[in-house]
């Protein structure tokens, strides 16, 4: 008998284009169904999702109030253009500037339709408010794959627009990384003391005076789940306010919830001008992005339009979407559970597996947004495959091993992100790392049966 997955796999594989990767790869399961942290298959095999989604699911799969809110909007308004005025647009608004450590000051909201669209329109806020041109980015960053938000990403994912389809007046620089330092930096001070004097070398020799912004992630997500050395954002803010720079943080993976805080600006003590998000602002149930604005830069457009709009900017079932999810975050209290509860024992259970397994090099990440990077030696720190290189190798072993155990992950290079929906429970944490133990024990296998 043909299994249901085998046929829809057949399908997929030969009409879907899927993002970033070559078609004819290794079949997946299809998934049909999702409740709480688990997936399903058409088979009826469940997977945990390990890394929510795209680091996105935050509510974990089929919220009953999301749902129920998703419902109500369906049957009461499914579409208001941008240019009308709404009362869920209205709400969300509010509601995410609540979110902000901006206090009395405020905010405003601009909607947009994912995270690459907010980057993009991000720096044409930042381009008009400040009459400067140049951004500053970070290599190791990803920011999106539109034209714009590809010129600001520090990785491969850029080169594809390249010569063609970049914009002018973007200018990377490396920024902190504690394991593996662009500086040669022994310890963590040491890297923020470094970086921070790279950054204000590169401010110096593009001319502060042109740079309307850095844009940053707070934690690095799909370059690996990079926790910046201790008081390095600080000192970004820091060279931005000296210089007359905005500061835009790129809260898209690391907003609502993910580190623990509604934003990781808050987590990490720094307070932005700008804020992008999408993804977890409707736990990814229907898509949506945005930029927040402190109030005394979007007052700029008071008397001049906006520069940017969309069809679906503020879509309406987005808009009732979002307000769910955002106050499911509050009523459940998943900021605090982030923090107390899922960060502890993650931790704890993934330090255990860095200790049992040679192939671990490092264990990093804070709140429910952790990684594993796998080496081929720990003293050399030797990438177990190339970062950016173009064979999975045996991390195609594990991604198979998570999968045959009942985990669902995305993988990127020799990296493997650990980011549960933020509802995970004590006794979920156990199982999920006791799935990762027994898929890194094969991984190991098969690497030490190739020396
Ligand atoms: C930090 C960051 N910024 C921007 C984006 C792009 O968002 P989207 O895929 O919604 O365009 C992503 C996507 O993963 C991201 O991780």
């Amino acid at each position: 008998m043909i299994a249901a997955d085998e046929t829809l796999q057949a399908k997929h594989a030969r009409y879907v284009l899927t993002p970033w990767t070559p078609s004819g790869g290794p079949p997946a399961p299809v998934i049909v169904r999702g409740e709480g942290i688990y997936l399903y298959d058409a088979d009826g095999k469940r997977y945990t999702d390990l890394t929510s989604g795209l680091i996105s699911t935050n509510l974990g799969h089929g919220h009953p109030a999301v749902r129920a809110a998703m419902h109500a909007q369906v049957d009461r308004l499914c579409f208001g253009p941008p240019n009308w005025f709404n009362d869920v647009r209205a709400e969300l608004a509010e509601e995410l500037i609540r979110l902000t450590q901006w206090g009395d000051d405020g905010g405003r909201a601009f909607f947009t339709v994912g995270g690459a669209s907010a980057n993009e329109d991000a720096i044409k806020f930042a381009r008009a408010v400040t009459g400067r041109t140049k951004i500053l980015t970070a290599y190791r960053s990803f920011h999106g794959s539109g034209s714009g938000s590809a010129t600001l990403t520090g990785e491969n994912r850029r080169w594809f627009n390249e010569p063609n389809t970049v914009i002018p007046g973007v200018v990377h620089f490396w920024a902190s990384f504690p394991y593996r330092s662009p500086f040669f930096a022994t310890d963590p001070e040491e890297e923020t003391r470094r970086a921070l004097q790279h950054l204000a070398d590169v401010i110096a020799a593009e001319n502060p005076a042109q740079v309307a912004a850095i844009l940053i992630e707070p934690v690095v997500g799909t370059n690996g789940v990079i926790v910046h050395s201790p008081g390095y954002l600080a000192g970004v803010r820091a060279l931005c306010d000296h210089h007359g720079i905005l500061l835009i943080l790129d809260e898209v993976m690391t907003g609502f919830g993910r580190t623990g805080a509604a934003f990781a600006g808050e987590r990490f003590g720094v307070v932005p001008d700008m804020i992008t998000f999408a993804k977890g602002v409707t736990s990814a149930y229907v898509p949506l992005g945005g930029v927040l604005l402190r109030e005394r830069f979007a007052r700029t457009f008071d008397d001049r339009p906006v520069p940017a709009g969309h069809t679906y900017s503020g879509h309406t079932l987005a808009m009732a979407t979002g307000l769910a999810t955002v106050r499911a975050y509050r009523d459940e209290n998943i900021y605090d559970r982030v923090t107390s509860g899922i960060e502890p024992r993650l931790r704890a259970g993934l330090e255990r597996l860095r200790d049992k397994h040679e192939i671990i090099g490092d264990v990093r990440g804070i709140g429910a947004f952790f990684a594993l990077e796998f080496v081929r030696d720990r003293k050399t720190r030797t990438p177990l495959i190339p970062w950016q290189g173009t064979a999975l190798g045996p991390m195609a072993t594990l991604s198979a091993a998570l999968k045959k155990h009942g985990a669902y992950a995305f993988l990127r290079y020799n990296i493997l992100p650990i980011a549960p929906p933020l509802i995970i429970t004590d006794d979920q944490i156990d199982e999920t790392i006791a799935i990762v133990d027994t898929a890194v024990s094969e991984l190991a296998d098969a690497v030490t049966a190739q020396r």
